[in-house]
């Protein structure tokens, strides 16, 4: 008979409750449902935030591109969240740097459903916008972006087969970027520049094998890229001359 690991199994129990027996719980997470999804909520730095199956569940390496930011900005007085998803950077961010204006878009008005959703939640105070990349950002704040950070979806349409089947369960438009897996990241480095400060930052995740194309993307400024806690290329890191 199929079940699941035990600790999922402890995990599961703490949700389960009169409308929600764990033995449907176990069913749904057998028929490859997140466990984060079935629990409803995801940890991600000081936070934790609502998901469920209209956004991508937040993942380590994003708490570590949270992590990096933290040490790379000291005041940032205004900071641009690309890709939000369930709002969680743009949140941790705030949470972590109350006095800065956190802008945050997202292609997906189900994902800006549920970070409103968790802007309530959290009490943090972050403008949230629907629409592509930075074209919902006020042209206000043009040049003068102490931060960019992005999760942009990165895998290349053939690709998403090969996920692992709870993966696939996340929204693809989270996941796939379109032909090569670049095209997001590409249009996010061909922007960077011109809405940040001279000393911004900008760090967007990439996948590990997309370094090289990923650096180059970022057209003005001297790009590098950063590893994570396990030693691969994980992001892209800029500041602007
Ligand atoms: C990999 S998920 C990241 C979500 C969240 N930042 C995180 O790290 O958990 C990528 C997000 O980018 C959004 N997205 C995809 N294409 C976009 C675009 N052109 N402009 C803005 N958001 C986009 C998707 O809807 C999805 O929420």
């Amino acid at each position: 008979m199929a079940t699941i690991p035990e600790h999922e199994r402890v995990r599961l129990e703490a949700v389960a409750g009169p409308n929600a027996p764990i033995e449907d719980l176990i069913a749904r997470r057998l028929g490859g449902e997140p466990l984060q999804y079935i629990e409803g909520t995801a940890p991600f730095g000081p936070l934790d935030v609502a998901v469920d199956e209209r956004v991508l569940i937040p993942r380590p390496e994003t708490e570590g591109l949270f992590e990096l930011a933290t040490r790379m900005v000291r005041k940032p007085e205004v900071i641009v969240d690309l890709c939000t998803g369930s709002g969680a950077l743009a949140l941790a961010l705030k949470s972590r740097f109350p006095s800065a204006a956190v802008f945050a878009t997202d292609i997906s008005p189900d994902a800006i459903d549920v970070a409103t959703d968790n802007r309530y939640r959290t009490g943090l105070q972050v403008y949230l916008a629907e629409g592509d990349l930075f074209d919902p950002l006020p042209t206000a704040i043009l040049g003068s972006v102490d931060l960019i950070v992005a999760n942009p979806p990165y895998v290349a349409e053939v690709d998403f087969t090969n996920l692992p089947a709870d993966v696939q369960r996340e929204p693809k438009v989270a996941l796939v970027a379109g032909p090569t897996g670049l095209e997001v990241i590409q249009r996010i480095g061909a922007s960077a520049a011109a809405w940040l400060r001279p000393g911004g930052v900008v760090i967007c995740e990439i996948g590990e094998r997309q370094g090289v194309s990923a650096t180059s993307s970022f057209l003005d400024l001297p790009a590098i890229v950063r590893q994570d806690l396990s030693g691969r290329d994980r992001y892209v890191v800029a500041v602007k001359p």
